[in-house]
Order: C-alpha cells, then sequence, then structure tokens
C-alpha cells in the first residue's frame, strides 16, 4: 500500500523526496482505546496505514510506502515477525525500492528488536524504530509527533550508517545501548551508558558524535535461535531455575545477576553443573548502568563464563542465540564478541 500525497501539486513535491518504507508491526502505537477501564486499550489495532494518514505533512518529509508485517502487542513480538522484518529490509534495499525503512512497533521490546536487527542488518541505509507510550485515542497521544520524527530522521542524510536507531520523545537512540527504563512516561526510553546519539528539534536533525563501531553478525539459518534463557537473581537464591533450564535442553543461560553480576553460592554452583552440560554461561546485571566485566568478583575465567560488558539480560540473550546459531560456543570466541568495541 502507498500513502499519496493529498494532492497533484503535492505529488509534485513527492518526486525529489526520499523513498521510505513503513513497516508496521503493532504496539500501543496502533492502540484503541478499550472500555475495561478509563485507561484502558488495546496495542496493535490500527493499521500502519492509518497511522501513517494520522500524521500530517509527513508526505512533505518522504515519499512513503506502507507495508503490514503483523499487528501485535509488542510483548508478543517473536523471532518469526524478525526474520520477517530481516528479509523485507534486505529485499527492499536490495531492489532500491527505498532509502530508509521506518518500523512502527510497541515500546515493551523494541530495544530487543532493535538490537537484533543492529546485529545481523549490515546496510549504510538507516532503519528506525518508533512507537508511542499512549494510544491514538489518548488525550495528547504522543505516536503521530514520533511517527513524523521517525520519517524525518529516516529521511536525514547523517542517519546513514549508524545502523538501527530509535526515535521516540524528541530523542535518537542507538540499538546498542537503548532500554525502556520507565512503564508510562513519554520519556521512557534511555541509552544506558552512553546516553542518546541525538536528537530531534523543530529545526533540524542533530547527531552528538560519529556512529558506533557495530558487531555485524551473519543472519542465523533457517530462521530458528537456540534456546537461551535469562534468569533473575535475588537474594536468598537457589539453583532450581538453572538445573531445570538444563534439563529442559536450552543451549545457553543468561544470568541477570545481582550488582556486577553476581548470584548466590548455590546459584553458582548450578552454573558450574551447567558448564559441565555444555551450556554457556553469560553473566549479566539487573542493576541497569555500568559494565558487567570479568573476573571481578567472580572468576571467570575458573568458571568458564562470560561477562556480559554493557549489554542487558535480554539483549546478551539475544546477542548469545545468534552467535550460538553460527556456531560460536568457545567462551573466548563468544567473549570476544561481548566485548567488540571496546
Ligand atoms: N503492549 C505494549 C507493547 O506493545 C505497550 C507499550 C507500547 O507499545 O508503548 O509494547
Amino acid at each position: 500500500m502507498t500513502v499519496q500525497p493529498a494532492s497533484a501539486g503535492e505529488g509534485q513535491a513527492a518526486a525529489g523526496l526520499p523513498r521510505v518504507l513503513v513497516l508496521a508491526t503493532g504496539g500501543t502505537i496502533a492502540g484503541k482505546a478499550d472500555p475495561r477501564s478509563a485507561i484502558g486499550y488495546d496495542a496493535g489495532s490500527a493499521t500502519g496505514q492509518q497511522l501513517v494518514e494520522a500524521v500530517p505533512g509527513v508526505d512533505r518529509l518522504a515519499h512513503l510506502q506502507v507495508e503490514q508485517i503483523s499487528n501485535i502487542p509488542s510483548q508478543d513480538m517473536n523471532h518469526k515477525v524478525w526474520f520477517r522484518l530481516v528479509e523485507r529490509i534486505n529485499t527492499a534495499f536490495a531492489r532500491h525500492e527505498a532509502d530508509a525503512v521506518v518500523i512502527t512497533h510497541g515500546t515493551d521490546t523494541m530495544e530487543e528488536t532493535a538490537f537484533f536487527l543492529d546485529t545481523v542488518l549490515h546496510h549504510e541505509q538507516p532503519v528506525i524504530l518508533t512507537g508511542s507510550m499512549r494510544p491514538g485515542s489518548a488525550i495528547s497521544a504522543d505516536g503521530p509527533a514520533n511517527l513524523y520524527e521517525a520519517v524525518k530522521v529516516a529521511a536525514s542524510p547523517q542517519a546513514r550508517g549508524r545502523g538501527v536507531l530509535v526515535v521516540l520523545n524528541d530523542t535518537i537512540h542507538a540499538a546498542h545501548w537503548v532500554s525502556k527504563a520507565d512503564s508510562t512516561a513519554l520519556q521512557t526510553f534511555v541509552s544506558r551508558n552512553a546516553g542518546p546519539v541525538g536528537i530531534v528539534d523543530p529545526a533540524a536533525v542533530r547527531f552528538y558524535g560519529p556512529a558506533r563501531v557495530r558487531l555485524a553478525l551473519p543472519l542465523p539459518a533457517g530462521e530458528q535461535l537456540p534456546a537461551v534463557d535469562v534468569i533473575y537473581a535475588h537474594a536468598d537464591m537457589d539453583g532450581r531455575q538453572i538445573d531445570e533450564s538444563v534439563r529442559a535442553g536450552v543451549k545457553g543461560l543468561v544470568i541477570a545477576g545481582m550488582g556486577d553480576g553476581n548470584v548466590s553460592a548455590p546459584a553458582m554452583q548450578a552454573l558450574d553443573r551447567a558448564v559441565k552440560a555444555g551450556l554457556v554461561i553469560v553473566r549479566s546485571s539487573h542493576v541497569g548502568d555500568g559494565f558487567v566485566n570479568r573476573n571481578v568478583e567472580v572468576d571467570d575465567d575458573a568458571h568458564h563464563f562470560v561477562a556480559s560488558y554493557d549489554l542487558n539480560p535480554q539483549k546478551a540473550r539475544l546477542l548469545l542465540q545468534i552467535l550460538l546459531a553460527g556456531g560460536v560456543q568457545d567462551v573466548a570466541a563468544v567473549q570476544q564478541a561481548f566485548a567488540f568495541g571496546y
């Protein structure tokens, strides 16, 4: 489906504009009110076409083509949709159908989709994710402005070569660092450790500095990702969940550790059993900021663990899945991938 400019005159304006392919996946930005409560709504209700048509002036930024990839709340986002997005984006750029891509998406897992795409897509063209914290039916809905700004960034020459970006609430985040930090606030996304990479102000799209060097890995074959569990660490923790994951046959474990990626002694013994069973173990942390480094409180060399550096647990899980899918399971090689760029 292509959004045609409103009038022939505006159609002329579209002639010299960049071509932006909008891929809609659902989320609150596509949400509609539900009478279950005064604030109730269902994410993934409106179509991508309806979203774009509700943004005045966006067709003066770019020539837009809208396609519906899925229409789901992003807590239901999954590898099948990710592989569909990769295939469509690779095809669009290979066939020169688009100069950039904007993906409308729920904010719950936007950071994961952004990180997965940033790792397996290797294009100069911008790929921008956006969404909203309020449904279109809400007072002061933020979706139309976010979509307008996402297209503005996608159409910006400075966005080229920066990998996958997230644009929300006037702020531009890189996929590697962005994470959702507030369950309801409009300014929900933060970029841990590094800060946003730019802003969208009324005058221009502004980037603060050069692009981060990105780790480019091959797309896993067969549209499958190996099972990797994330286990949340807490006080008085035993090894039960770890042992259960091993029995379930997962190929790797990511620990959402306390502090500097720590677990209790009983959980540590269970992790040693997991390593002996052939799993790759990554120590991440649920605290938010900072790096999880090797051999600080935990002797990673002795335990054959991987330290996640600055990747949060959900992104560490994705990187481990992509590495394992590519046959990389040697601890030193996995650690090199997590330390890439530092
Ligand atoms: N269900 C959540 C999602 O689709 C709503 C959050 C949002 O999109 O802002 O991610």
